[in-house]
């Protein structure tokens, strides 16, 4: 059954040498297949290489050598990354990256600036991707009054604002407390499960091992295991 399903990511022997000549051999000839609908928990040790992995399948860096198709496009050949990253992908980080003078409902309007909608439809849309992430009322606070997971659930839904095929989350709840981390790991299985987006999370923690269809273990830029 699952053999059917669309190929989300594909990597061929995917490296990334940081610096020149004898540099950083941060991915070592990674191949990956991940499928439509899958969630990937990617583990291991502190600079396996992991936010290299997450970079290059976001077309955010560029591969030393090997290849990398994401939703069927060689982003190798892909022209407009620009366009690619905004259509294809939406990424979580451990730092939210929120614009911290904007409010939430505004962060979450950003990726839809580029959709032709009016500022009414655009502002309704945000505000119901905020809801569908469980976020609550603050719509107008910044985020220096939110707490942790409530940046998180704004940075979720801005993910989500373009429909992408393809979430990649760097430790997401890196910085949150115990509590908060279940709960956003269950949001994001939740939208996973609701609406088949496909999902490659970094962690570090249990629950998001405990969450996740499939777990990646990287290990000096190589994948290790893969169960
Ligand atoms: N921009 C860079 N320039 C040079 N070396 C880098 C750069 N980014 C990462 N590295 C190196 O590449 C290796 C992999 O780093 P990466 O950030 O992918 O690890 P990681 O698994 O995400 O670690 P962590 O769990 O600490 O986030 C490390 O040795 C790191 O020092
Ligand atoms: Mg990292």
């Amino acid at each position: 059954m699952v053999d059917e399903k669309k190929i989300v990511v594909e990597t061929h022997e995917l490296t990334k040498i940081y610096g020149d000549g004898v540099g950083v051999r941060a991915l070592d000839g990674v191949n990956l297949t991940i499928r439509a609908g899958e969630f990937v928990a990617v583990m291991g040790p502190s600079g396996s290489g992991k936010s290299t992995l997450l970079n290059l399948l976001g077309a955010l860096d560029r591969p030393t050598s090997g290849a990398c198709l994401v939703a069927g496009q060689d982003l190798g050949k892909v022209k407009d990354l620009d366009r690619f990253r905004s259509k294809t992908v939406g990424f979580v980080f451990q730092l939210h990256n929120l614009i911290p003078t904007l409010t939430a409902l505004e962060n979450v309007e950003i990726p839809l600036q580029e959709e032709n909608m009016s500022d009414a439809a655009r502002r309704a849309r945000a505000a119901q991707l905020l809801t569908l992430v469980g976020f609550g009322d603050r719509l107008h606070f910044v985020p220096g009054q939110l707490s942790g997971g409530q940046r998180q659930r704004v940075a979720i839904a801005r993910a989500l604002a373009n429909n992408p095929t393809l979430i990649l989350a760097d430790e997401p709840t890196g910085n949150l407390d115990s509590k908060s981390t279940d709960e956003i790991m269950d949001l994001l299985r939740q939208l996973n499960r609701e609406h088949g987006t496909t999902f490659i999370v970094v962690t570090h923690n249990p629950a998001g091992a405990r969450a996740a269809d499939r777990i990646v273990t990287v290990r000096d830029g190589r994948v290790k295991r893969d169960e």
